[in-house]
């Protein structure tokens, strides 16, 4: 069996490289929506939908562990696809927020964290609640960047238009916490745009990127989990799965991955 892992479009990508160096031994499932992203500005209910139906679909291609590799899904669908609607027996679905939250009180010094997410992730509040739980002397401070998402799966976030709304999100992140030392890059697309955002920062900021991270949570949970490792299969493949057109998401895919890839087509419903 599979680890499938999807994200509402190219995002997840940057999850799934980290994942296969740290892990190259299983076969993977990437779906991305594309044809639906964004999903960060949408309501809680499309969200939950269209997560659902990715993850029913996932299920019957074989996949036994799914990785949420979006937070919006994450923040917005998980909890509720975990308690409602898979058989844990079966299936486990995972998400990208709590790992990369545990991670974080050891990497501040001042206690200040920055999270840059997408509309839906900030409104959930996922990062406030889920930090909190892991110390109270944090102050965490969120901006939400509803266009990076667009930029990036229109292929225009390292073009210099993108500077606008770099400057513009992280200007307002600092505006109203300028303590902040650890920003997180709570939405899985964002590392495409890390060149910008690396080349906007004046003074010393630790930018948390989650792929590194899943990777090794991931790791972590197959070795306590033996049980659902042995049910993987270790062929080392990867199969990539959009609902838009393959040529455009195996031309844009190449920009992100080091090998080129071929996709197929898919409806979700
Ligand atoms: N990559 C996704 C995330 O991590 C979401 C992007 C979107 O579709 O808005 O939140």
């Amino acid at each position: 069996m599979k680890i499938g892992v999807f994200d509402s479009g190219y995002g997840g990508l940057t999850i799934l490289e980290k994942i296969r160096e740290q892990l190259p031994e299983y076969d993977y499932l990437y779906l991305g929506d594309n044809a639906r992203a964004p999903y960060g500005t949408r309501s809680f209910e499309v969200i939950y939908e269209y997560t659902l139906q990715a993850v029913r679909w996932l299920e019957s291609q074989g996949c036994r562990l799914i990785i949420l590799a979006c937070n919006t899904a994450s923040a917005k669908a998980l909890r509720t696809i975990q308690q409602r609607d898979i058989d844990p027996a079966k299936l486990r679905v995972l998400g990208v927020i709590r790992p990369t939250v545990e991670a974080v009180p050891a990497l501040t010094r001042t206690g200040h964290v920055g999270i840059l997410a997408t509309p839906a992730t900030v409104s959930s509040e996922s990062y406030v609640l889920e930090l909190a739980k892991t110390s109270d002397q944090l102050v965490v401070t969120q901006q939400a960047c509803p266009m990076w998402v667009p930029l990036i799966e229109a292929g225009e976030h390292l073009n210099d238009g993108a500077d606008y709304f770099v400057d513009k999100y992280l200007s307002e992140l600092f505006a109203k916490d300028p303590q902040i030392d650890n920003v997180i890059l709570g939405c899985t697309h964002y590392p495409l745009l890390l060149p910008k955002i690396q080349a906007w920062f004046k003074k010393p900021v630790q930018i948390i990127a989650q792929g590194g991270i899943v990777a090794e949570k991931l790791a972590d949970y197959l070795q306590r989990h033996p049980e659902i490792a042995a049910d993987l299969s270790q062929g080392g493949t990867c199969q990539y799965i959009t609902t838009e057109s393959t040529k455009k998401f195996r031309d844009n895919a190449s920009l992100f991955l080091s090998e080129a890839i071929t996709a197929k087509h898919i409806e979700l419903q």
